[in-house]
């Protein structure tokens, strides 16, 4: 097909429908509980530097490249490197990593569509019982969950740039940060409220050490959705005259600023439940304490607020994740859709089909994985255990891929595409970057310790997973 690119119909439009991606199930809880148990305002600190001083020159390093090249990862390597350069491996590696990972969003936002249903349905207490989530993600129900994800993910893509992606960030955007303060409102009106606001801004550096510092930056880097293809795709539909660089800080302060705010409303709750809460004991991952941890603390809400109250709290609290999440699995799922449309010149209908059926297999082999076929759960062995499939998928392409698809990226700017034509993309649409202190700041820092970095990073995570 040879009609002409989408783009979106305005920068607050793509604006949205990147921070839409940013946003996700990392910010509402992975970050604040990272940053209560890490030190407080010293994970806080930490994590702002990384952002500003690392993953803005990323960020805009792949925002440029697809808007340059006008397509997805695979077409903006090929289309600079020429197609047949090595080159064009980062370009398939980087769709293949949104497609696996894509598999991996999707199991979790079918659950979190689970317990929506669940508790929309006034089934709080079941929620709460710790035991339940290992029988409902058994359940056969969750196909059927399953089935409404991806229509719903499908509607939206099957219309396109502006009638789909940018229209539902446009009207999913407001309504996440809506919900989000009021709950933080809600929250923060609650008696020992403020010993969890304490514990996730009060700094205590003596917490922290070297696995602190790694993981916040990969906190950092998985919550902006780097590494992915994600911004290369969505910087193509970004026209010349829109200002990428002043974009790109928007959706910076955006994704922070709701990482932020989460904390206010997460910790906050649990503390006002149990003001001992120990911050050390809080589970390191995100899945725990949605599935498990705040059901309870959902639950507990009743003695202040009612039954009822306490259910609509948790209705409220599950559809913000439930959005959020969307959001985030519409940006994955774009890459490949992008990527198939352009390179077999078909429709996108197709080209959603396609990927329903082969990424719609692979999502069943993953729920299949927590115990329902043991061939999948005990699915391969590394670094001394045995792993499921879906272990598989978040340890290679999450913890691995991200970093190397981020490292080959910055590589490509300097040393294939040269900074001189980086620059002039960047300086498209923007008011005074070129000559200005980001400019030599970002080529400073993509040419010096920015890939020296991300190879520690994706070195030492192949050391510590694998061997
Ligand atoms: N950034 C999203 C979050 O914070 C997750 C995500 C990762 C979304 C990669 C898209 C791609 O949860």
């Amino acid at each position: 097909m040879s009609t002409a690119r989408e783009h979106f119909s305005s920068r607050i439009g793509f604006i949205l429908a990147a921070a839409g991606s940013a946003v996700g199930i990392g910010n509402m809880v992975g970050f604040p509980v990272a940053a209560t148990k890490n030190g407080g305002g010293a994970f806080l600190l930490i994590y702002a530097l990384f952002v500003v001083f690392i993953c803005l020159p990323i960020m805009l390093a792949e925002m440029g490249l697809g808007r340059k090249t006008q397509s997805d990862p695979h077409g903006a390597y090929t289309a600079i490197a020429g197609r047949k350069s090595p080159w064009r491996f980062a370009g398939w590696l980087a769709v293949l990593t949104p497609f696996m990972i894509g598999v991996f969003y999707m199991v979790i936002t079918v659950w979190i569509l689970g317990y929506l249903v669940q508790t929309l349905f006034g089934n709080l207490t079941v929620i709460a019982d710790p035991a339940y989530f290992g029988v409902f993600i058994n359940h056969g129900s969750v196909f059927a969950y399953l089935l409404m994800v991806a229509a719903i993910v499908y509607m939206v893509l099957v219309s396109g740039v502006r009638d789909g992606i940018e229209r539902a960030a446009r009207l999913m955007m407001p309504a996440l940060f809506v919900m989000l303060l009021a709950l933080v409102v809600f929250v923060l009106t609650l008696d020992n409220a403020m010993a969890g606001v304490q514990f996730f801004l009060i700094p205590d550096f003596s917490k922290i050490d070297g696995g602190v510092v790694s993981g916040a930056l990969s906190q950092a880097f998985f919550s902006l959705s780097l590494g992915m293809g994600i911004l290369i795709t969505y910087g193509s539909y970004l026209r010349q005259k829109d200002n990428l660089v002043g974009a790109s800080k928007m959706v910076l302060v955006t994704d922070t600023a709701v990482a932020f705010t989460a904390g206010l409303m997460v910790l906050p709750a649990i503390f006002a439940i149990n003001p001992n809460t120990n911050p050390a004991e809080l589970s390191e991952s995100s899945v725990a304490m949605i599935f498990t941890f705040l059901p309870q603390i959902f639950l507990a809400l009743s003695a202040t607020i009612g039954y009822a109250g306490a259910s609509v709290v948790a209705v409220i609290f599950f559809l913000l994740v439930f959005v959020a999440a969307i959001t985030s699995l519409v940006s994955i799922i774009e890459v490949p859709t992008a990527t198939i449309v352009r390179k077999y010149s078909i429709s996108r209908q197709k080209a959603l089909g396609v990927l329903a059926l082969t990424m719609g297999v692979l999502t069943l082999i993953a729920t299949a994985s927590f115990g329902m076929v043991n061939f999948f759960t005990d699915f391969v062995s590394y670094g001394g255990s045995s792993h499921s499939f879906f272990d598989l998928i978040y340890d290679v392409f999450y913890d691995t891929v991200l970093p190397l698809n981020g490292l080959l990226i910055c590589l490509f700017v300097v040393w294939h595409w040269k900074k001189t034509n980086f620059h002039a993309a960047l300086n498209e649409g923007a008011v005074k970057y070129q000559g200005g202190f980001l400019q030599k700041y970002i080529s400073f820092s993509l040419t010096t310790f920015i890939p020296v970095i991300l190879a520690i990073v994706f070195i030492n995570t192949v050391l510590g997973k694998f061997f």
